[in-house]
Order: C-alpha cells, then sequence, then structure tokens
C-alpha cells in the first residue's frame, strides 16, 4: 500500500475531488494547510535579518491506496490540480506499512479497497 499526498490550490480542490471520484478513489482525507514552495514574493524582517519567506494556503490531500491504484490516483491529481503557474503543488508517494479498516479488521489490501453500495447494506461508505 501507498499514500499519496498531494498538496494542491485551494481552488483547484474541487477539480481534483471531481477527478478522483471518475477515477474510483474514494478514501480520503483533507486537510488545509499553510505552506512554502520557494516563492519569494514577501521580504520580512525577524531580528534584523532580512528573510524570506511567504506562506500560501493550500489544502494537503491524503489518500491510502493498493500500490496499482498509485498511477490513476496520481494522473488524476496531475490533470485536475495543474494550472501551469508557479505554486500548483506536490505529490508524493509514501510506503504504508499496515492499514486496518476498524469497522471490520481487514486489513491492507482488503482494508483500502472501495465498497461499493451494492455489496454493502449501509451504503458502501469506505
Ligand atoms: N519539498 C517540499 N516538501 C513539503 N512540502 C512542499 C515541498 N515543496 C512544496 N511543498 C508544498 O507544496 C506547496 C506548493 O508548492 P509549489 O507548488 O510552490 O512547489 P514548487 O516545487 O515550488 O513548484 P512551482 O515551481 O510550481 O512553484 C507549498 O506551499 C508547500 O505546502
Ligand atoms: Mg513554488
Amino acid at each position: 500500500m501507498k499514500l499519496v499526498v498531494a498538496v494542491v490550490r485551494t481552488d483547484r480542490v474541487n477539480k481534483v475531488l471531481e477527478a478522483l471520484f471518475r477515477a474510483d478513489i474514494r478514501g480520503l482525507t483533507i486537510t488545509r494547510v499553510q505552506g512554502h514552495g520557494g516563492e519569494l514574493e514577501k521580504v520580512e524582517t525577524y531580528r534584523g535579518t532580512t528573510v524570506k519567506m511567504e506562506l500560501s494556503e493550500k489544502v494537503r490531500i491524503e489518500i491510502g491506496v493498493s500500490d496499482h491504484f498509485v498511477e490513476p490516483t496520481v494522473k488524476a491529481i496531475l490533470g485536475s490540480a495543474r494550472t501551469g503557474d508557479v505554486g500548483d503543488g506536490k505529490i508524493f508517494v509514501l510506503p504504508v506499512e499496515k492499514v486496518w479498516r476498524i469497522r471490520t479488521g481487514e486489513e491492507d489490501q482488503a482494508a483500502v479497497t472501495p465498497l461499493f453500495p451494492a455489496a454493502e447494506e449501509n451504503g458502501g461508505e469506505r
């Protein structure tokens, strides 16, 4: 399993979610974050030292997937989060040691496989 972590522009989040949904990705976590991506637009003075640091509002999306889902997940994000201007964000892919689905106790691959309504009486929430 892998954890795909993407930091994207706040105004692209809806497009990214739509693209992920279309790629059959169902389980994810979203956090508002502040980040620095190397842009040097603001100059601040701190204890007499000039430091260049701009923090911008971004959204971090975390998606736990089985290995064969990494490529479609990354493609969906690349295709939906890109504007072509600096600051479009980053995608990281991290190894995941272990996953449990708490409700069932399922582990690993089974725990990150989406459950669809047809297979689930309770709506197939993942
Ligand atoms: N090396 C990094 N480690 C962790 N987070 C990062 C890193 N680089 C960028 N980020 C996060 O991604 C956000 C957007 O970064 P940004 O798009 O500016 O990356 P970049 O590599 O500088 O690309 P660009 O050239 O398009 O600006 C940052 O605000 C920060 O939250
Ligand atoms: Mg940058």
